[in-house]
Formats: C-alpha cells, sequence, structure tokens
C-alpha cells in the first residue's frame, strides 16, 4: 500500500433547520460546538483535538454529502487519487481554503457509489477531555464508525480491503458463506466502516464513542428531559456483534446517529475475524430483544460529489431475509 488511511474522521450532513439540529446536538447531547455561520455549524466531542468531526449544511434536503477519512501524508491523496480513477472511479480535488479549517481534500466514489473525502490536514483546537465542567448529555467524545447500506457487501468488502487496506473484525455470514455485512478498521478498534446487506448504497448511521455506558444511560434521561424521547429510536442494549453498548438516535432530519461504546482492541496482525451466523439473533442485540421496522428500512440519501444529485440506489444482491435478520 503507497498511502495509509488513519481513521474515519468526519462527517457532512445537510439539515434543513440549523437551530433544530443544535438545540439536538449540542444542547441535549453534549457535542462540543467550535464555530458556526449562517449556513453551517462544526461539532466535535470532548476528546477530539480537531476542528470537527461533525459537519452540519445548512439546506432544503437532510442528505448526507460525504463521509471523511484522515490519512497519514499529504503526498497519500495523490496516490488514492491515481488508485481512484484506475479503477474508473469519480474524483474531485477541494483546494486547501475551499472548506473551513481543512486543507486539501480528495472527494471519490468508493466501488459501491459511497461519497468519501480523503484529507491529511485539519486545523486543531483546544481539547475538552478535562473540561469536566462542559461535560453534559450523552458527554460525546469522539466520531467513531460509519455504517452503509449496500447491495453487494462482497464487492465492497473486497475493495476496502484488497484496495484501500482495511482489516476485518467481524462478519455475518449466510448458510452458503456468502458476506451478508462486514466491519471493518483501520484504527485498531471493531470498525471505522461497516457495511450491511440492504437497498443502497445509502448512510445507515454515523457513531461516536462515549467513555462508559452511563453516559448513555445519561443521554436517555436528558432526552427525555427536554421532550426528545420519539428521539430514541432503538436501545439501549448491547451488539453481540462487536460487545459494543448502543444507542441509535434520530435527528431532527432523520439522520440517526450511535451513541457507543465497549467494544475492544484489534491491533494485532494475528487478530482472526469472528464469523456470525445469519440466524444467530445474539448478534444483533446480545440480550435478545427486537430493533424496530424503522431502523431496517429508513436510511439517509447519499449525494455525487460533482454534481449533488441525489445518488441511484440499487436493489440487494442477496435476497432479503426478515427483517430480524438483516444486520
Ligand atoms: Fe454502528
Amino acid at each position: 500500500m503507497t498511502f495509509s488511511i488513519i481513521r474515519v474522521a468526519r462527517t457532512v450532513l445537510h439539515v434543513t433547520d440549523l437551530q433544530a439540529s443544535r438545540d439536538f446536538y449540542v444542547n441535549a447531547l453534549g457535542f462540543i460546538e467550535t464555530e458556526h455561520d449562517e449556513e453551517h455549524i462544526y461539532l466535535r466531542g470532548l476528546e477530539e483535538h480537531v476542528h470537527h468531526s461533525l459537519l452540519l449544511k445548512k439546506a432544503d434536503k437532510p442528505v448526507v454529502e460525504v463521509l471523511g477519512y484522515k490519512v497519514e501524508k499529504e503526498e497519500h491523496l495523490t496516490k488514492l487519487e491515481a488508485l481512484f480513477q484506475s479503477q474508473g472511479l469519480k474524483t474531485k480535488w477541494v483546494e486547501k481554503g475551499k472548506q473551513r479549517a481543512m486543507g486539501r481534500a480528495l472527494r471519490v466514489h468508493d466501488i459501491s457509489g459511497i461519497p468519501l473525502e480523503f484529507f491529511c490536514e485539519m486545523e486543531t483546537v483546544e481539547r475538552m477531555l478535562q473540561r469536566y465542567d462542559l461535560y453534559r448529555g450523552a458527554r460525546i467524545q469522539r466520531i467513531d464508525h460509519v455504517n452503509c447500506a449496500v447491495p453487494d457487501v462482497q464487492k465492497a468488502y473486497d475493495f476496502y480491503i484488497d484496495q484501500l487496506g482495511f482489516a476485518c473484525s467481524e462478519y455475518t455470514a449466510t448458510e452458503d458463506e456468502k458476506i451478508w455485512a462486514a466491519w471493518l478498521h483501520r484504527k485498531p478498534t471493531v470498525h471505522d466502516q461497516a457495511f450491511m446487506n440492504g437497498k443502497g448504497p445509502k448512510l445507515h448511521h454515523f457513531a461516536y464513542w462515549l467513555s462508559e455506558p452511563m453516559s448513555l444511560i445519561h443521554c436517555c434521561d436528558v432526552l427525555a428531559s427536554m421532550g426528545y424521547a420519539d428521539a430514541i429510536e432503538r436501545g439501549p442494549g448491547r451488539h453481540g456483534l462487536s460487545n459494543a453498548f448502543f444507542l441509535y438516535l434520530r435527528d431532527p432530519d432523520g439522520h440517526r446517529i450511535e451513541l457507543y461504546t465497549g467494544d475492544y482492541l484489534t491491533s494485532d496482525p494475528d487478530f482472526k475475524p469472528i464469523r456470525w451466523d445469519l440466524n444467530d439473533p445474539r448478534r444483533q442485540t446480545f440480550w435478545g430483544h427486537k430493533a424496530p421496522d424503522s431502523w431496517f428500512n429508513e436510511t439517509s440519501t447519499f449525494i455525487d460529489i460533482e454534481t449533488g444529485e441525489e445518488i441511484a440506489v440499487h436493489e440487494p444482491l442477496l435476497e432479503q431475509k426478515k427483517p430480524e435478520f438483516i444486520i
């Protein structure tokens, strides 16, 4: 590999009402607001030393503009450009200064059509980890992962493993050993990027890491107190797959955010991917309770890196099972 992707580093979401988004993400969930202007809010977690990991842009439609990955060195961006171009995939540069606090960025569409952005440079800011006086809501710490529905998980898996240098921590397989879902990482945790079999490409959710489960429980209380009980879609619970303690929320535009804590280290090269059977219900909820239909059926739409048009979606290659077997 002639480049090194460090980790998933930011999500750019379009939202229809910036104040409603601020109330939810900052006042209820406890994100730190680095700055804002008429059309943007830049948010980060308490642990993050970078300008932002979540950018909310005011727009007419609540779509997903791009999923961002940080690379180790600036020159890795041109290596990535060559790779994507060699595969006939669309690429586009966003020059330094065009995006607040960001160096030059390479935007591409991956093998499934997902809009990705690679960058090396982002302004650094004060890390709030020990500003306990600022802890509130879920005490959001840092971005952890993104999860996308794609129609061909095997194709996405092969591209990320073989071309981008990701490793697999866990996966779900069908009886005839087809990959139904995969959890892939660059940083040494369970994942940066997950893929699930489904109509796509679509963003299922993006996730933030918390330091312990009580932050998540406290967040439920805060949400209920502030009139956001309906935003709680699934959980709290524990995933079998990843072992993480989880809570899924829907923001005011319907984008899904997961609060996540309690996964494990995957740094060792001899770590063997953990296989889950598609018929094992413990993989999605270790305690056995089921997710609501909305969790399976509702996802966020991506837009084209050049035109801004919504990306066409395709039906999954593998036959869809009953909802409880989808993850
Ligand atoms: Fe997740």
